[in-house]
């Protein structure tokens, strides 16, 4: 692994972020989320050891909006101690019970590159890890606390620090990020059936809940942005402290679409990026090129890139889509336009 591949600015931002949201979570929840407490001898040094191949009752999951990174394939999984269920009351706060195990891998090319695994331990707090795959993909092994490199079709790879995991997972009302009424919409039958998940409000098995929006590629677009930058902005009580508000909720989609169209359509622009950068407002509808936030997604600046962390390449599907909702935003749309 070659550390000097590490963007340090990318580092410092990420334990800016992390250190805030850190602290902010252990205020907000009785479990406590693992960040710079975590030692490594608290982890297992190899994915194997985790459990990945022997774990009994493993189940593959899907989020309907994924996350995009940089290309990578991924799959996941998630195994729940014996007999015990994940409590969808609050359908956007699904509870794990303790002894959750979930695991992410990424590949290139059909090439395993890194599995990320999470644990809600039976001490109750999360804990966070990255393994790294060897050349011939035998074996992962644990990656150092402050993240590494790997080679990659694009360049190269960069796993996480655990600091950035924390970033990610840590400002969202709850540390899975793909498990939810909204991301798994179209599983819930099956997922409740297997008893899996218990307490989800009845209405949503008639009726998957969904984004709600005037056209389907403002859903798509709203979905996406909801898979990508929600987890830091959102709402919640452990989120960055941030203005604008990217999130979706499967209990009220309607209010939800309103709050992204409040804080996004001519909204003004809090963070100037650049000098000399003469954009400021987050949204301009039917104007894409003159808005604060496809200009973000577009640039890999580590100064501008939006996602901030976790990816090295543009996402071109994803910002073509943007692009496509505010270039058919009406240019009067109202901050308070039903759906
Ligand atoms: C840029 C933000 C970001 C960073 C950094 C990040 N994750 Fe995630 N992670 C996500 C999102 C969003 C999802 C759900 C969407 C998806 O999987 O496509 C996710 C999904 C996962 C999952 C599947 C369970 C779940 O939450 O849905 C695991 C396991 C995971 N991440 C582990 C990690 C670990 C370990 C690290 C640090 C080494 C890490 N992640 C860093 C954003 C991030
Ligand atoms: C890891 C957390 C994180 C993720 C994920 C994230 N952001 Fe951000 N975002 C921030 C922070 C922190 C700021 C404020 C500092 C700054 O401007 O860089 C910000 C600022 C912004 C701004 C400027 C807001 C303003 O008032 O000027 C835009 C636009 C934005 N983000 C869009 C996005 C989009 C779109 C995504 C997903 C594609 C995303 N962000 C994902 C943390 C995040």
């Amino acid at each position: 692994m070659n550390a000097t591949l590490w963007t340090p600015t990318l580092s410092l931002f990420a334990i800016a972020l992390a250190c805030f949201c850190a602290a902010a979570v252990t205020m907000a929840q009785a479990d406590e989320l693992d960040a710079r407490s975590s030692s490594d001898d608290q982890l297992p040094a190899t994915l194997e050891a985790t459990g990945f191949n022997t774990t009994a009752g493993v189940v593959e999951f899907q989020p309907q909006y994924p996350l995009w990174t940089d290309g990578a394939d991924k799959r996941r999984w998630l195994a729940l101690p014996r007999g015990s269920a994940i409590d969808a009351t609050k359908p956007d706060e699904w509870q794990f019970p303790r002894g959750t195990k979930l695991w992410k891998q990424f590949s290139f090319n059909g090439k395993p590159a890194e599995t990320r695994y999470i644990e809600h331990g039976r001490d109750g707090v999360w804990r966070f890890a990255a393994y790294v795959w060897n050349d011939a993909g035998t074996e992962a092994t644990l990656a150092p606390k402050r993240g590494t490199a790997v080679k990659a079709p694009h360049g190269r790879h960069d796993i996480p620090s655990r600091s950035d995991c924390i970033a990610c997972h840590g400002s969202a009302p709850v540390p899975v990020l793909g498990a939810s009424a909204l991301q798994l919409s179209s599983s819930l039958r099956d997922l409740v059936a297997r008893g899996l998940v218990r307490g989800l409000p009845q209405q949503m098995l008639r009726e998957p809940p969904q984004v709600a929006a005037a056209t389907p590629v403002e859903r798509a677009a709203l979905g996406y942005l909801h898979g990508n930058c929600a987890h830091c902005h959102n709402t919640g009580p452990t989120r960055a402290p941030l203005a604008l508000t990217l999130a979706q909720r499967a209990a009220d989609p309607a209010a939800s679409r309103a709050e992204v169209l409040r804080s996004t359509v001519h909204a003004p622009s809090r963070y100037r990026t650049a000098e000399g950068d003469s954009l400021s407002t987050i949204v301009v509808p039917g104007a894409a090129g003159h808005s604060v936030l496809a200009h973000r997604m577009q640039s890999r600046d580590p100064r501008i890139q939006m996602p901030p962390l976790g990816t090295a390449v543009a996402d071109e599907q994803g910002i073509a889509l943007i692009r496509r909702w505010i270039g058919e935003l009406p240019s009067t749309s109202s901050k308070e336009s039903q759906p």
